[in-house]
């Protein structure tokens, strides 16, 4: 008994409103929507018993949700820039907003209102989130320079929606320093007592599923002491020819290299010729050429290489033979000992001739 009275009144209020005038309602708004940068977005709002009302996109900026930004205002567009467009399909009685080439600066709460009174309105609203690609901040970590022993931190940071994760790689998918493995998460990556073959090319990857990923390379310098590498130990070679000793060095910063016999430098001369080629910043092959061999060059050879961090030689050793040891000395003529290796290879045609022959009777 005592709940039929207020429902009686509920009913007669809404009969009355609807005889005079429907209160606008909206009965459909886009859902939430997630759209790349370029993208052309359209939001629409359905509504009815509106025709009498102004019906105004407005959006709220996430960056800025205290200011308002009105767009349009029924079927005009009052937000300066020529992104956005309206219509109203009278068949679907739906305002319909077209924001063109998406910016960054769309994302946001998009708000359809019917503006009913001075100080009252009918909202509905839709969320807009824009997808950026990462972009790298350029507070991440450049390069790289520091000598064997030392600790390294590598730092990337990224932005973009959603936010990127960061992940690091080394160039060739190399393993990291500190047996890390192949990959490594996270902003910041930190290694111990590095050690020369941990330089190169590192990757900062920042990833968040929006096509283009960003990457950055990281390239770590590493110095360290001279290396040297003898690819033979011993040459020999006989008396009046020349030969050819040879010294692999590995080091950074480039070195100083030089060539000693009996603790004395050597340097260019009637006797000697040294050649330094660098195949990279790190690595270089020294070659010292005895021109003219006399007994007095025989012996035991250094090459040394120095750089700040350290130096280091290495022995090689030239011995006399008998014979002429070709190579190298294969087309020389020297002296008055000259050479002929013809006939040798002759015989030697001859022989892989004959044994050829030999060979495909055998497999008949
Ligand atoms: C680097 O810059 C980004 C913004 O670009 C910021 O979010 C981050 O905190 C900064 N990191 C450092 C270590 O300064
Ligand atoms: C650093 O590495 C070198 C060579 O791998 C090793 O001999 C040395 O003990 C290490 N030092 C420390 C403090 O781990
Ligand atoms: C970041 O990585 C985590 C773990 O792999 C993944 O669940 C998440 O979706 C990634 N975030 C983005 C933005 O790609």
């Amino acid at each position: 008994m005592f709940c039929i009275l207020p429902h009686l009144f509920f009913i007669l209020f809404f009969y009355a409103n609807c005889v005079h005038s429907q209160t606008p309602i909206i009965s459909f708004i886009s859902k939430q929507r997630v759209v790349n940068l370029g993208d052309t977005l359209e939001l629409v709002c359905q509504v009815q018993h509106a025709s009498q009302y102004s019906v105004n996109w407005v959006l709220l900026k996430n960056d800025d949700p205290s200011n308002f930004l009105f767009i349009t205002k029924g079927q005009r567009v009052i937000l300066s820039g020529n992104r956005y467009s309206v219509r109203f399909d009278d068949k679907l009685r739906s305002y319909i907003l077209t924001i063109h080439s998406v910016q960054e600066v769309d994302a946001g709460t998009y708000h359809c209102q019917i503006i009913t009174g001075s100080n009252s309105k009918v909202d509905a609203e839709v969320n807009v989130i824009v997808r950026i690609p990462p972009v790298i901040s350029d507070n991440s970590t450049r390069n790289v320079l520091t000598t064997v022993g030392s600790n390294i931190e590598l730092s990337c940071f990224a932005s973009g929606f959603p936010m990127p994760n960061i992940s690091w790689r080394r160039e060739k998918y190399e393993l990291m320093p500190n047996d890390k493995g192949a990959l490594l998460r996270g902003n910041t990556i930190k290694f111990y007592n590095v050690t020369k073959k941990d330089r190169g090319t590192y990757y900062c990857v920042a990833d968040n599923g929006v096509e283009p990923g960003a990457r950055r390379p990281v390239s770590v310098e590493i110095e360290f002491p001279p290396v040297i590498k003898v690819g033979r130990q011993r040459y020999g070679q006989a008396l009046q020819f020349y030969a050819d000793l040879q010294c692999d060095v590995e080091a950074f910063p480039s070195p100083s290299i030089h060539w000693f016999k009996d603790g004395e430098q050597l340097t260019d001369d009637q006797y000697f010729k040294i050649s330094i080629f660098s195949r990279s910043d790190e690595f270089s092959r020294t070659t010292l050429r005895i021109k003219r061999i006399e007994n007095k060059h025989y012996g035991l050879y250094y090459c040394q290489a120095a750089n700040k961090l350290g130096s280091n030689s290495e022995a090689v050793e030239l011995y006399e033979t008998v014979n002429v040891i070709c190579p190298p000395a294969c087309d020389v003529q020297t002296g008055s000992h000259s050479i002929s290796l013809k006939p040798v290879l002759n015989f030697r045609i001859f022989l892989s001739f004959f044994t050829s022959i030999f060979l495909l009777t055998l497999n008949h």
